[in-house]
């Protein structure tokens, strides 16, 4: 006799049926599961905080440079950024309204126009070029600051993305899931391998911080990206960070706003619905 499921089987119902069911919200919720068991006790929000919500010590560092934070002078740099018209006379509160402290939080989200993941900074550069004005480098600098500003502004707000229930929205959110548990580089290794199997191990000295939480205090300042900046400016975008990452793989980094890792984005800043919005951060 043929039981039910290999009736669904033949007629290839299955498959579509596990598809409709494992969909974002359940991954998120095993996503997080997940780090919970593996660090119990540890209240959500601190995920947040990456590797530092991990080690004593390396935290009480932490604590102390957050409390002269040498990412202000910048935040400020995006502020007047924000503050100053275009040759037009208009200003970016004329694409993102006019308080600057509800613009992070509807970031990334699908464009169902487009048909594609629009990020913070792709509507940075957007404003600029509508405005007649010259677009900003991707990665660093006034795109990095403008975005800090917009974080700073929304902190303590919490992270909401939305995935629609539009297949082509689907299809980005899985690419970009995709992105992450695929294994790559010459050391063939996958995102999540180091951020979720490996997470609070270390490797070559650096405790690994957990994929929960990522997202929340970003642009980040890290002090190796200052030490190579003249200016002591360490501020770098969430791109960044992922081309950075890919190259400890030996892999070859996307760029930044690329389909690849704005996919990569949405399915990243999704597993951290949720967490506190924290940025701009300190990291090492
Ligand atoms: C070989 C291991 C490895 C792989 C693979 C890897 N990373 Fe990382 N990543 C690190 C290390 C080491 C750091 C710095 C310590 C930390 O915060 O985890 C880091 C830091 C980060 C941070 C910053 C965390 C913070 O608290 O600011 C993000 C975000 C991140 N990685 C995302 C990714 C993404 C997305 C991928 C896949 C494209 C990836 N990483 C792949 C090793 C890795």
């Amino acid at each position: 006799m043929r039981t039910i499921a290999t009736l669904l089987l033949s007629a290839g119902l299955v498959a579509s049926a596990s598809q409709t069911l494992a969909g974002p919200k359940e991954d998120l919720e095993k996503f997080r599961a997940y780090f919970e068991q593996k660090f119990p006790g540890m209240q959500l929000d601190d995920f947040g905080n990456g590797a530092y919500a991990l080690d004593a010590s390396k935290r009480l560092q932490w604590e102390s440079m957050e409390e002269f934070p040498p990412y202000e002078e910048f935040v400020d740099k995006g502020r007047e950024i924000w503050e100053k018209p275009f040759k037009n006379g208009k200003s970016f509160a004329d694409c993102f309204g006019k308080d600057p402290s509800k613009v992070r939080v509807r970031y990334p989200h699908w464009d169902s126009k487009t048909q594609q993941v629009v990020t913070l900074e792709g509507d940075i550069n957007k404003c600029l070029k509508e405005n007649g004005e010259k677009p900003f480098k991707w990665k660093k600098g006034p795109i990095a600051w403008l975005s800090a500003f917009f974080g700073y502004e929304a902190r303590g707000q919490k992270i909401n993305v939305k995935i629609p229930d539009d297949p082509k929205a689907l299809e980005a959110y899985e690419k970009g899931k995709h992105f992450f548990y695929a294994k790559r580089g010459q050391l063939n290794m996958a995102c999540a391998d180091c951020h979720v199997k490996y997470a609070g191990h270390f490797i070559r000295g650096n405790l690994l911080s957990p994929a929960l939480g990522h997202v929340t205090h970003f642009p980040v300042y890290r002090a190796k990206w200052a030490k190579k900046s003249k200016n002591g400016d360490g501020l770098g975008t969430l791109h960044r960070r992922y081309g950075g990452c890919n190259k400890q793989v030996r892999a070859r980094p996307f760029k930044a706003q690329s389909e690849e890792y704005r996919d990569l984005e949405f399915f990243h800043q999704y597993m951290s619905n949720g967490l506190t919005i924290n940025a701009p951060g300190y990291r090492e």
